[in-house]
């Protein structure tokens, strides 16, 4: 018997790819650059891939974003059909400002199956591991998803770990967390770094709670789809403009979002590489002769995922991260 195609190997190279071109962007206080970078990268990894891809979350629509645009086809055509979404650098400011934790990350499940945010940019979110995936519920209090996530891991709620973006919109959900007794765990930027590291093997954070990119709740199901975990969402409006949206479109804006409606894929991939040292991930090393890059690449089918420690030199290098053969990384002589 031959052993099924895994489709994660090869996303793997495309975040590698972007991790690379824009590793080299820490700390230089150019967000769009970075970004421009790694969806060059990213783009052009992702379309040698054999798939028949499109786009479902991505740089945004197609007026704004030259690549990457959402309906956008990527891979050669043949199949699997299925849907992506990216996100070429997740924590773009994180990046900029040479803070830890920005990624390079993308998912693919099978074609219909991924959530397509409706214009509405924010969603409040709630995510978990496997062994509380039943005990959250984004309707009830606060205090109640403490206390039952809690009960699930056999924890005190004192132990429990909630992460929060550090956002004045979340002064009240902060005050009911410390209300509880739980632990917080501030974060500037990537929540989907975040909600995926409620999820890994000794977790170091417990709960993900608070309003986040609604693309990148996407992102986040696919890879609880694959590590058992859980998240819950409503769409959040922002503004007038985003309240027109739900007018138009009578969206009804109580809906809550499981893991499955975001990611409704049965064979779902994720991979993610990390451009800055994080929790999750280590940033990339570059030296003399090369690159170090370590990703994760998970699969809900199998249920597995794998760290991936990789080590690129600069002459092999420049196929994957798609620069003419004899530039490094940032164009400077190999
Ligand atoms: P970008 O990489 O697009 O800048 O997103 C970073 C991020 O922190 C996400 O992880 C998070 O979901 C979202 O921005 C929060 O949005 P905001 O910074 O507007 O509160």
């Amino acid at each position: 018997m031959k052993l099924e195609r895994n489709i994660g190997f090869e996303l793997v190279r495309a975040t590698e790819a972007a991790a690379l071109r824009a590793g080299r962007f820490m700390g230089r206080g150019d967000k769009n650059a970075a970004d421009q970078a790694a969806v060059d990268a990213m783009r052009y990894a992702l379309d040698s891939v054999d798939m028949d891809g499109v786009v479902v979350i991505g740089e945004g629509e197609k007026d704004q974003a030259p690549m990457l645009y959402i309906g956008e086809r990527l891979g050669n055509g043949t199949p699997p059909a299925v849907d992506i979404a990216v996100d070429p650098v997740e924590g773009t400011t994180l990046l900029a400002e040479g803070m830890p934790g920005a990624i390079a990350v993308v998912a693919v499940a099978e074609r219909g199956s991924l959530f397509a945010t409706p214009g509405i940019m924010y969603m409040e979110k709630i995510a978990v591991g496997e062994a509380a995936a039943g005990a959250i519920d984004i309707t009830a209090p606060v205090a109640t998803n403490i206390r039952n996530v809690a009960r699930a891991l056999n924890k005190d709620v004192d132990d429990i770990t909630v992460v929060v973006l550090d956002r004045p919109r979340h002064k009240e959900l902060i005050q009911q967390i410390r209300e509880t007794g739980a632990r917080i765990r501030m974060i500037l930027h990537g929540d989907v770094s975040a909600g995926v590291m409620t999820a890994t093997e000794n977790a170091p954070v417990d709960i993900l709670m608070g309003i986040g990119g609604a693309p990148e709740a996407v992102i986040t199901a696919c890879a609880l789809k694959c590590l058992g975990g859980a998240i819950q969402c409503r769409l959040w409006p922002r503004n007038d403009e985003e309240w027109q949206i739900v007018k138009q479109r009578q969206i009804d804006v109580s809906r809550v979002y499981t893991t499955d409606d975001l990611c409704q894929g049965e064979d779902v991939h994720f991979a993610a590489t990390g451009i800055t040292t994080g929790e999750l991930l280590r940033g990339v090393q570059y030296f003399g002769w090369g690159a170090k890059t370590h990703s994760i690449v998970m699969r809900s089918r199998s249920g597995t995922s794998r760290y991936v420690e990789a080590i690129h030199r600069w002459s092999k290098l420049m196929r994957i991260a798609g620069l003419p053969y004899d530039q490094r990384v940032n164009g400077n002589e190999g």
